[in-house]
């Protein structure tokens, strides 16, 4: 499973590609204000940072709603740099921006899935990426995993080529269970990441080898 941390912040993003575990990174408009970073020049600047510090893609987002500007847009970033990935939003006009991208090569993630009638379009359109949100269907007591493992069920069922890149990931437990269901990516915080690390008898393990070791020398 590709691991992408999904944050627009440097530092965390410099920190994870540090770890040696980063496939890449998502972004949305939301994680670019969190970060202060408004304005497109600004914005499209943000992009080309972040793809010089990590090897794997960076989702872009648009912010068109209709075809012509989706299309407008999700060219000016696919032009930015290789690494970038057009992000588009899970409605109709979304979905025909999906189709024109894939005819013509350029890399999608269709984002803001909830349902799997809405992971069949996305595949059918030829995303590279489709997002479902877990921990927004989680928010509103719906298992969000669930839906991670029908679409996994579907895609495998014809062979789409999609990948399912599990979102709105917010702790480990949620990386695990994407792991065990077969997700191929999973885009989540620094913490979540850093999360897995954490084990008390690995902790209590190091500081017996090392205090053994003292004695010895
Ligand atoms: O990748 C989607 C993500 O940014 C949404 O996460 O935690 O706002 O639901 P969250």
């Amino acid at each position: 499973m590709k691991f992408f941390i999904d944050t627009a912040n440097l530092d965390q993003i410099k920190e994870a590609q540090a770890l040696g575990v980063l496939d890449g990174v998502t972004t949305n408009p939301s994680l670019m204000a969190k970060e202060g970073i408004t304005g497109t020049e600004n914005i499209l600047q943000h992009y080309v940072d972040i793809c010089n510090i990590v090897d794997g893609d960076v989702s872009a987002e648009v912010i068109a709603t209709d075809f012509a500007g989706m299309v407008k847009e999700g060219e000016a970033l696919a032009a930015l740099h290789p690494q970038i990935v057009v992000k588009l939003p899970m409605i109709a006009d979304g979905v025909k921006a999906c189709k024109y991208f894939s005819d013509k090569g350029i890399r999608t993630n269709v984002t803001l899935i909830f349902s799997v009638g809405q992971a069949l379009l996305a595949a059918k359109a030829g995303a590279t990426y489709m997002s479902p949100f877990i921990g927004r269907l989680d928010d509103i007591s719906t298992d969000g995993l669930h839906l991670i493992s029908e679409i996994r069920h579907i895609y495998d069922n014809y062979g789409f080529e999609t990948e399912i890149l599990a979102a709105s990931v917010r702790h480990t437990m949620h990386i695990i269970d994407c792991a065990k269901i077969g997700a191929d990516v999973m885009t989540g915080p620094l913490s979540a990441i850093k999360g897995l690390l954490k084990h008390p008898l690995t902790d209590s393990g190091l500081a017996q080898f090392l205090k053994d070791y003292q004695k010895g020398n």
